[in-house]
């Protein structure tokens, strides 16, 4: 798996210096970059023991990029690519975690940035990134697909570069989280679960993997689990979904843009797409949080949400390795937080009482 050299892990370096040689990058690309990616992949044994005989798990945190998320992997890629080709200007419809990486990506390369909104339905976290890097932020009323909708006829009509997951360098660039999990693991995992969205995600995941197969690196694939929320499950019910609701607003979807792309890593991998209600994400989110420590945004935990669901199912028969993947932090959507924990108590400022209170007296 010698993708890293002696020594190197020590340093950080631009996501796409480390993996240039699976990246469609040249010497005269400019690398635009915040030193994403190397992504901690953390053990959850607790979880792990709670739900199943047979499951060694991990959970890749990609909360820990830059921005918060893991779309700091695709749009390094695409700003640089943009930087490349002349571009002065940038656009995404966004369920939040989008809009805040080319916010970001586009402040560090000095272009303009619009992000187009869903009134009401991002969290404050990533509202708040995408004005303080400047982006021109635009709150339609509609949802993530009308925003997307706008986001391509502009992008069509205009010389303004979409960095969207439609964007293929974003793709390219996400696709380093499986090459991460593959150079910690030394190998692939038998299963790989994750949130799905927009489906850019699964479908780099996948062709990661397959990139890492083809070079030799790894001697077998995993198998995929997506996992969508259930009343935003198109890809599950088998057709579009007018009105898409769920907690987990960054998976609030009800048309994906990469569908096809999904389905195809779902069969190519003998795997599945399935659903997981508000309330599973939900218990899995303070699961994390309060058995090991890892506090991630509510869309990340439905990967986890899903191993739990398909662990009590009895699915995993055999020993097995599953990584889940935790696509954002949650200091992204405090206010979901707040909402589900158990709450803070107010005291006056009395020694006495406040031990009281602790069960010390
Ligand atoms: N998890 C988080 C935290 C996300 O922000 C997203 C997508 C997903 C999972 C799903 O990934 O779309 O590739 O299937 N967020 C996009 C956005 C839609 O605009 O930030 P996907």
């Amino acid at each position: 798996m010698a993708i890293l050299e002696t020594g190197s892990i020590y340093k950080r370096v631009p996501l796409i210096e480390r993996y240039r040689n699976f990246l469609p990058v040249t010497d005269s690309t400019p690398i635009v970059s915040l030193l994403e990616g190397f992504t901690p992949m953390i053990r959850t044994d607790r979880i792990a023991q709670e739900i199943s005989d047979n499951i060694t798990m991990y959970v890749k945190f990609e909360g820990m990029n830059p921005t918060g998320s893991f779309k700091d992997r695709g749009m390094t890629m695409a700003i640089s690519k943009a930087v490349e080709v002349g571009s002065r200007a940038t656009i995404c419809a966004s369920t939040g975690n989008t809009a805040a990486s080319a916010a970001a990506y586009s402040a560090r390369a000095g272009l303009v940035c619009a992000v187009i909104l869903p009134r009401g339905a991002v969290a404050i976290g990533k509202v708040s990134q995408s004005m303080m890097h400047g982006a021109k932020v635009l709150a339609i009323d509609g949802n993530f697909d009308d925003a997307l909708r706008i986001t391509r006829e502009i992008s069509e009509k205009y010389p303004i570069t979409l960095v969207n997951s439609l964007n293929p360098y974003r793709i390219e660039g996400q696709k380093t989280g499986a090459f991460e999990i593959c150079d910690d693991l030394g190998h692939a995992p038998t299963y790989h679960a994750i949130p799905v969205g927009n489906a850019g995600n699964i479908t780099a995941y996948w062709a990661g993997y397959k990139a890492y197969y083809a070079a030799g690196l790894i001697d077998r694939l995993p198998v995929m689990l997506g996992f969508q929320a259930a009343k935003s499950a198109p890809i599950v019910d088998g057709h579009p979904i007018e009105k898409p609701e769920t907690v987990a607003t960054a998976i609030r979807i009800g048309n994906p843009a990469s569908w096809k792309q999904a389905e195809a890593a779902r069969d190519e991998s003998g795997g599945l797409i399935e659903k997981v209600t508000d309330e599973e994400i939900t218990e899995a989110q303070l699961m994390l949080a309060q058995t090991e420590g890892i506090f991630c945004e509510p869309a990340s935990a439905a990967s986890v949400a899903g191993v739990i669901k398909k662990a009590k199912e009895g699915f995993f028969k055999e020993k097995c390795e599953v990584v889940c993947i935790l696509t954002g932090h949650g200091l992204k959507d405090p206010d979901r937080a707040i909402k589900i924990a158990p709450p803070f108590i107010e005291l006056p400022a009395d020694t006495d009482i406040v031990a009281k209170e602790m069960g010390l007296k």
